[in-house]
């Protein structure tokens, strides 16, 4: 029996993480799986109550008991600086050095997208967001606070190994699934010596993929591109402040926060799989979040696990769904979370 981790978390985290688990569940029965589920109430709520975050010696546990972690969302308004939710994920991002922050969009049906004559082919691509350096290792500092003379610095940091290794992640991502083009995106025409870093380095390791095209653009260049020729993209390779905004959009080209999966992923150890959105307090507790992402999360936490057919099967029954509408409102249906989470459940 394999272990499996899951941290609902915080508002339509719990709500879709619910939904998510009933598919799991379907998944085990069906395929057979050797998978066992355990639940942790790590979120706002006990942060609130007992002051514990991520608890101590949960690193060392995960590390040596578990194959995956599944977690919802994390972010309540109780908690304005967010405190818990940087502890527990970008903690375990940190601490379990999951490097690779990997993000499909994938128009799932052509309706879904709010571009105009945009159909699947166009939009089918994957990001490979750099997940434990840039600008989210809080370094830096502040002088004189809340004064006139403040001064704050929040420091990027890049490093070479950082770099390569997440650049090498989606070239062979890329040679493995017959993609012929990855694409950089960073800003080194003005950040001369950290970008400059990035660009070196992609054409250091593009070299070792000759039979694949490497293309770098700038990160502001890329915001327009994906909207104006979303097409040219296969692959994409990017720090982690720029991955965190381009997933955002790329998600919205492809139906919304809603359905946009995630895997925090070290090859070979244990992961850390969420859907794409946040906690989303504006909806929390009227079961009206859309529980896709976090379905297609839990599907590609399977074949992490080295179970694809069941990864397919739960794909295919989310496809299903969508082109029979049994889905939520915001994209177009009339279900709630848990409703569409069984629409799922039954096509399976
Ligand atoms: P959000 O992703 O929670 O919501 C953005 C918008 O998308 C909202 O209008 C929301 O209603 C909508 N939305 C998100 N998920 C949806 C779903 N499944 N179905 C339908 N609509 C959905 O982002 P936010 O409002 O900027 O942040 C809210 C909180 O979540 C903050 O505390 C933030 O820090 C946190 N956050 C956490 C994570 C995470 O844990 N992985 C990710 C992003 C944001
Ligand atoms: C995400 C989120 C997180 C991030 C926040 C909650 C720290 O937006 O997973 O995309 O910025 O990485
Ligand atoms: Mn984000």
């Amino acid at each position: 029996m394999r272990k499996i981790a899951i941290i609902p978390g915080d508002g339509i985290g719990i709500e879709v993480t619910r939904a998510a688990l009933r598919v799991l569940e379907c998944a085990k029965a069906k395929f057979d799986l050797s998978l066992t589920f355990t639940e942790f109430d790590w979120g706002a709520e006990k942060y609130l109550r007992e002051g514990v975050s991520l608890p101590a010696g949960a690193v060392e546990m995960f590390e040596q008991e578990y194959a995956a972690i599944f977690t919802g969302a994390f972010g309540d308004p109780r908690v304005p600086d967010n405190r818990h939710a940087a502890d527990i994920l970008l903690g375990l991002r940190f601490k379990l050095d999951l490097y690779i922050n990997l993000r499909p969009v994938v128009l799932l049906a052509d309706r879904l997208t709010p571009l105009k004559n945009r159909t699947r082919t166009d939009l089918d691509f994957v990001i490979f967001r750099e997940n434990t350096e840039g600008l989210y290792v809080n370094a830096g500092g502040v002088l004189k606070r809340g004064t006139p003379q403040e001064v704050a610095i929040q420091e990027e940091i890049n490093t070479r190994h950082g770099v390569e290794r997440i650049i090498v992640a989606a070239f062979e991502y890329a040679r493995q699934h017959g993609r012929q083009r990855v694409t950089l995106a960073d800003k080194s025409n003005l950040l001369t010596y950290g970008h400059d870093l990035w660009r070196r380095t992609f054409r250091e390791v593009a070299s070792r993929f000759p039979e694949i095209e490497a293309n770098a653009q700038y990160i502001d260049a890329m915001a327009m591109l994906m909207i104006t020729n979303p097409e040219q993209y296969q692959v994409i390779v990017t720090n982690n402040l720029f991955g965190d905004i381009l997933t955002d959009l790329g998600a919205g080209l492809v139906g919304g926060l809603g359905l946009a999966a995630s895997g925090n992923i070290h090859p070979g150890k244990v992961s850390l799989f969420e859907p794409v959105h946040g906690s989303a307090p504006n909806i929390a507790g009227k079961d009206m979040a859309n529980p896709i992402g976090a379905i297609l999360t839990a599907a590609m936490m399977l074949e992490y696990l080295g179970h694809p057919e069941a990864a397919q099967a739960v794909e295919s029954a989310v496809s299903a769904c969508i082109a029979a509408n049994q889905v939520t409102s915001d994209i177009g249906g009339t279900l709630g979370t848990q409703a569409a989470g069984e629409a799922v459940v039954a096509r399976m």
